[in-house]
């Protein structure tokens, strides 16, 4: 076989030879480009995070243009927005009223996660509510869980809060429990605890390989949960770890994930598809903050077409694995997608 086949060496006096083989006959029309299209997605796999405070009203997020920090009453306003556009689920982050060194409003029944789910429950019965658990929102010193009198944070004491928080989300109706703490053995306290509270059937989708990164700058101005020192690199993984995503994807499901999440997407494609490869549950992406906002600035310095750079993401995020994805982007996306 020659080394390449497309190019006809057949006139050496040729200085410009004729292909033989030529993709770009698939590439011609718009038509043909569609029905040879190896990587499509809908609006259905598209799930938009949502923050909602506790007490005040409705601010728009500066670093993140487009979201706002929703209050509860106009909170469906957003959700109906979702579901007109055909989105089929929301991520809910909370904003406590207040702060304690160990994250207690994190699981009090009057929470703006509780609130807010009881709130849609009624008026959507059919959006897919899925609660984010983790204690960084609502822990005075922002880290994610509790801590050591050395400042480091403490694992197991932590597993307890997560759980109870995990319950009270279930409790109030939430339809999916997600783990963003990074925590070793987090996935087996939670699904003990729901099991125990009466809910077997809620699925957990754990944040299972999630990296410390600096593409949550956004998110923590968003949530007001950047660390008051240090940062997450104690329990976020290592950028640089490939081999570690598969065992922490294992581990989470060995305790009983349903669902497991990469996150950030962009600078982890690799990892999307190796998980992809390596596990037969869904697994999800999460096009964060970071991502979303440097498309964002770009667009408006006229320095790039938001439309067509969100589908490019999308669709690159979609081919390397992902089965759905979280992404700031959702409603705007599905508009496109479905005109
Ligand atoms: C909570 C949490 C974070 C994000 C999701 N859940 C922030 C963090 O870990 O610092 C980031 C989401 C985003 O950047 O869009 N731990």
């Amino acid at each position: 076989m020659k080394l390449n086949p497309s190019i006809s060496t057949e006139d050496p006096g040729e200085c410009a030879p004729t292909p033989v083989i030529r993709p770009r006959r698939l590439r011609r029309t718009p038509a043909l480009r569609s029905l040879v299209r190896e990587t499509r997605f809908c609006a259905s796999q598209l799930i938009l995070p949502v923050f909602v405070a506790e007490h005040g009203d409705s601010v728009p997020i500066t670093s993140l243009p487009g979201q706002s920090r929703w209050s509860i009453p106009d909170l469906p306003r957003t959700a109906e927005a979702a579901v007109a556009a055909g989105i089929p689920g929301l991520l809910l982050f909370g904003i406590p009223a207040s702060r304690d060194p160990v994250g207690s409003s994190a699981y009090a029944a009057s929470g703006p996660v509780p609130q807010a789910v009881r709130l849609l429950r009624r008026e959507f019965p059919d959006l897919i509510l899925m609660a984010d658990v983790c204690l960084c929102e609502y822990t005075s010193h922002g880290h994610c869980g509790i801590l050591k009198p050395s400042g480091e944070v403490d694992n197991d004491p932590t597993l307890d809060v997560l759980a109870r928080t995990a319950l009270a989300y279930a409790d109030a109706g939430a339809d999916v429990i997600a783990p963003s703490d990074m925590m070793d053995g987090r996935v087996r306290a939670i699904r003990k605890r729901l099991d125990a509270g009466g809910h077997s059937d809620v699925p957990i989708l754990s944040y299972a390989a999630k990296y410390a990164s600096a593409f949550y700058g956004p998110f923590r101005e968003a949530a007001g949960s950047a660390p008051q020192f240090g940062d997450r690199r104690g329990y976020q993984m290592d950028a640089a770890n490939r081999r570690e995503a598969l065992r922490e994807v294992r581990l989470d499901l060995e305790e009983g994930a349903d669902m497991v999440m990469v996150k950030p997407a962009l600078a982890y494609l690799d990892l999307i598809r190796d998980v992809r490869d390596a596990v037969d549950v869904p697994v999800a992406a999460y096009n964060v903050s970071g991502e979303y906002a440097m498309v964002k600035a770009a667009a408006a310095q006229g320095w790039l077409d938001e439309r067509s750079a969100v589908m490019e993401i999308l669709t690159g995020i979609a081919r390397a694995g992902a089965d759905f994805i979280f992404t700031y982007h959702a409603i705007d996306a599905a508009k496109w997608l479905s005109g």
